[in-house]
């Protein structure tokens, strides 16, 4: 029998005790051993709870206990995770996690004291909820040279634009639908300004080239600006609109990053991705495209991939997984955002729309218009022909703005 500990009994928590408790069989002839769920830390009540003579508010009744050796961390947020997750690794217990803001933020120093310590950290959750992700690039991949990670990779913004899309929802009521359902973070503003889905691929770039990506560091715009009217002119474009986070590495080593909405054609594999589903596209050099797809968020497909890393860590108790990269604090690896380039569409309003398109032409190099029903006079859509750099369209928008043209959105089209 394998004692763990389970720290945050929230949507992610519960059903990690649910699945350890309902597939403990399953496990048992998987692990050959018995997952025994001894404690469980929360600072609320649980007395209906199955479990409710196990938990405990006190971190001290885990980390003191020698019995323990694997500790699955749920409570997501920065503190006390970080704290408490050093101290298990510390002392020798190996930590299973689905909190990415942690790992995007701490991952290296954690996984270094891992190492240190001859216990692992795992994180399949944290990237696509219950999507295999993190290992298959980590091992199945590894004899590519990975050379860009593409993928809708938050749940509550993919099912918030996919009711806009189908349902002409408006924004705050799918968003309230996904909190309902369990899908947002403790607070939304993580998801719809796409802090969630930067998380993620900054994971992802991490583990696919061994260093650091910090978030700070990655170029990230939200959906909030997003109106049913960029819906349907990108629905008339031939596609949808999907919140998209990329890397790409450059020929100089630098990595090309950003997370932002972008048109997606409808011949992509990541358009039909919906609801709350994630879809990933992983470039090898040897493979060529590899998408995963499956559902992103929820108690328990987010849990099965806990659970899925707390059996590895079990087998592994002596034995240390090669999942590691290095820290790059101080170290320029991103490349400047503005250079990167991109097709844009843009929907302006004018009191003369022929003089902002004949503007337009001019200042962005050839464009071509976009249609819509019941679109009003005064509003001209489009989008560039040619790729430019987003520094060049940020000063063209700047330039159309200042000849009194007001910019409604402005939206990259994604090359995917
Ligand atoms: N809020 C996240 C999402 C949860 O919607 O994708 C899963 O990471």
């Amino acid at each position: 029998m394998i004692s763990v500990a389970l720290m945050g009994h929230g949507v992610v928590g519960s059903g990690v005790a649910e699945i350890l408790t309902t597939h403990k069989q399953k496990l048992f002839s998987s692990l050959g051993e018995e997952i025994y769920l001894k404690r469980i830390l929360d600072l609320r009540e649980f007395p209906e709870s199955p479990l409710a003579d196990r938990f405990t508010k006190d971190f001290e009744d885990i980390i003191s206990d020698r019995e323990v050796r694997v500790v699955i961390e749920t409570m997501g947020g920065l503190n006390p995770a970080y704290d408490f997750t050093k101290r298990c690794l510390k002392e020798g217990k190996s930590v299973v996690t689905s909190n990415k803001e942690l790992v995007a933020r701490h991952g290296a120093e954690l996984l270094a004291i891992a190492k240190e310590n001859n216990a692992n950290y795992l994180f399949e959750a944290s990237v696509g909820g219950g999507i295999p992700i993190l290992r298959p690039i980590n091992q199945c991949l590894v004899a590519n040279e990975v050379s860009e990670i593409a993928g809708i990779l938050n749940g509550t913004t993919n099912f918030i634009l996919t009711k806009m899309i189908n349902e002409s929802m408006p924004f705050d009521e799918a968003l309230k639908l996904a909190q309902d359902l369990g899908y947002a973070e403790r607070n939304p503003e993580a998801d719809v300004e796409g802090h969630d889905a930067c998380r993620k691929i900054c994971i992802l770039a991490s583990l696919a080239y061994g260093k650091h990506i910090y978030p700070d560091n990655v170029h990230t715009e939200g959906i909030t600006k997003i109106a049913l009217e960029d819906v349907e002119y990108a629905a008339n474009w031939g596609g949808v609109i999907k919140l998209i986070g990329k890397c790409r590495r450059l020929p100089d080593g630098m990595m090309d990053m950003v997370v932002a909405p972008m048109f997606v054609p409808c011949t992509s594999q990541l358009a039909n991705i919906n609801d709350v589903f994630n879809g990933i596209m992983v470039r090898g050099d040897c493979t060529g495209d590899v998408v995963f797809y499956g559902k992103g968020a929820g108690m328990l497909p987010t849990a099965s991939a806990v659970v899925a890393d707390v059996v590895d860590c079990c087998k592994h108790l002596k034995a240390r997984k090669r999942l590691f990269w290095v820290d790059t604090q101080g170290e320029e690896c991103i490349a400047d955002y503005n250079e990167s380039k991109t097709k844009m569409y843009i929907r302006l309003f004018a009191d003369d729309t022929t003089a902002a398109y004949n503007k337009a032409q001019d200042i962005l190099g050839g464009i071509t218009c976009l249609e819509r029903t019941n679109a009003p006079q005064c509003e001209l859509a489009f989008v560039t022909n040619e790729e430019l750099t987003y520094g060049t369209i940020t000063k063209a928008i700047e330039k159309l703005e200042s000849l009194g043209f007001k910019k409604a959105s402005a939206i990259r089209i994604g090359d995917l």
